[in-house]
């Protein structure tokens, strides 16, 4: 195996863990994000400080470093662009068309629900208040709002009544969230779910896809706040949601790893979106549930190296740790005793700024497969309130 140019397109604390993988693959990589300091710059080879909504800065870095892989990290990405370094030769993962596809809520919704007949909510488009107020009629109440280029969840907000005053305020807060000067948005019907998974997918050169246990979370303010592994569903499901997953994904095309959403209902299974890069609810998987965890999966599938297969070794859960304030860290307090507890485990992110609710780092818990994973679950959770951030 030949060492290959890697060039990450944002640098978080996932991306972190794809240079890990990758690094220990004897891997070159060159990270990239728009600020210093970032997490998996401070384990890349070297790194690029960037806008990458700019084409003609990303450009710039695609020509000087001539890389043989790009590997993005984000969605705020000028994507357009990867499909002239497709043509360059360049290996776009898992591909120009999925990073495209799903930078954008409507291409992929359309893709899912029209082309490919997957069960989603009721969803219309609106471009306008007036055609947003139609909409609500048609899709009904409670509904769900989001500018259609826009993550994290920004920009989103449930409708409960369809006052005026509640229409335009939840208009208006959709056109700040919404990225670039994109004004368009996505009227979902509100699906009472009983739970909602990521199903980890993995596509591979050999055309074996693999599927890992699911992954359940709760999101708040448009992020996750805990994951556990796996995800009680039924097999009836859990095949379902396989099959949804393996569609989409041969849709978009390419090798990788992708984060594929659903809502679980009685009625069955919702595809709700996907990322085609690891998902952030699946760092459950640095707790070693798996006999690979999803950043060396990544790492492996975008290499054309074979995974062949995933096995699940144990329960583990994920609880995240916020920052509360704009400022630096001094000091995470209480990691000491968290530690103290068996199965344990806390991944700090050195990022080098705290704003309110910005994710520092995640409490990990693992426990036997014979063990309730929502024991584990609540663990993490107890374990993470006990890590209090001290600032500078
Ligand atoms: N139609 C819906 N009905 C009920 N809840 C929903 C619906 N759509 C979204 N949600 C809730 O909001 C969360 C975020 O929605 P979604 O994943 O579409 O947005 P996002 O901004 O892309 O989030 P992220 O980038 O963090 O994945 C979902 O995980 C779910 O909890
Ligand atoms: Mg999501």
């Amino acid at each position: 195996m030949q060492q290959k140019k890697i060039m990450l397109l944002g640098s978080g604390e996932l991306g972190k863990e794809v240079v890990i993988a990758l690094q220990r693959l004897g891997q070159y990589v060159i990270a990239v994000d728009s600020y210093a300091g970032a997490p998996a710059m401070q384990v890349a080879h070297t790194f690029e400080v960037i806008n990458m909504l700019d084409g003609e800065a990303l450009d710039k870095i695609v020509d000087k470093h001539k890389p043989d892989f790009i590997v993005p990290e984000i969605e705020a990405i000028r994507t357009e662009r990867f499909y002239d370094y497709e043509k360059l030769g360049v290996t776009v993962v898992p591909s120009a068309k999925a990073a495209n596809f799903t930078m954008n809520r409507k291409a992929i919704r359309d893709l899912a629900a029209k082309e490919l007949g997957l069960r989603t909510a009721n969803y219309l488009y609106a471009t306008t208040l007036q055609e947003f107020t139609k909409a609500v009629e048609t899709i009904g109440i409670p509904c769900v709002l989001k500018p259609l280029m826009s993550s994290s969840g920004k920009g989103q907000s449930v409708l409960k009544d369809n006052s005026k005053e509640a229409i335009e305020k939840v208009w208006n807060y959709a056109m700040e969230g919404s990225r670039g000067d994109y004004k368009e948005v996505i009227v979902e019907a509100f699906i009472k779910f009983d739970s909602e998974i990521t199903l980890l997918t993995v596509t591979q050169k050999n055309g074996n896809t693999l599927f890992c246990p699911p992954i359940g979370h709760r999101q708040e303010r448009g992020d996750y706040q805990e994951s556990w592994q796996p995800c009680a569903i039924t097999s009836a499901h859990l095949e379902e949601a396989k099959q949804m997953a393996a569609k989409v994904t041969k849709a978009l095309t390419g090798n990788g790893i992708w984060g594929v959403e659903f809502f679980l209902t009685p009625n069955g299974v919702y595809f709700s979106e996907l990322s085609p890069r690891p998902h952030d609810t699946g760092m459950v998987t640095l707790a070693n549930t798996q006999n690979f965890n999803e950043f060396e999966l990544h790492a492996r599938a975008i290499l054309g190296l074979p995974i062949p297969e995933i096995q699940l070794l144990c329960n583990g859960a994920s609880a995240v740790i916020l920052a509360d304030r704009v400022g630096e860290v001094k000091e995470f307090i209480g990691i000491e005793e968290v530690l103290q507890t068996n199965n344990t485990d806390v991944k700090l992110f050195n990022k080098p700024t705290t704003r309110p609710y910005r994710r520092m780092g995640v409490v990990l818990t693992k426990s036997e497969l014979t063990n309730k994973v929502d024991d584990c679950k609540n663990a993490a959770i107890e374990l993470a309130k006990k890590i209090e951030i001290s600032y500078k």
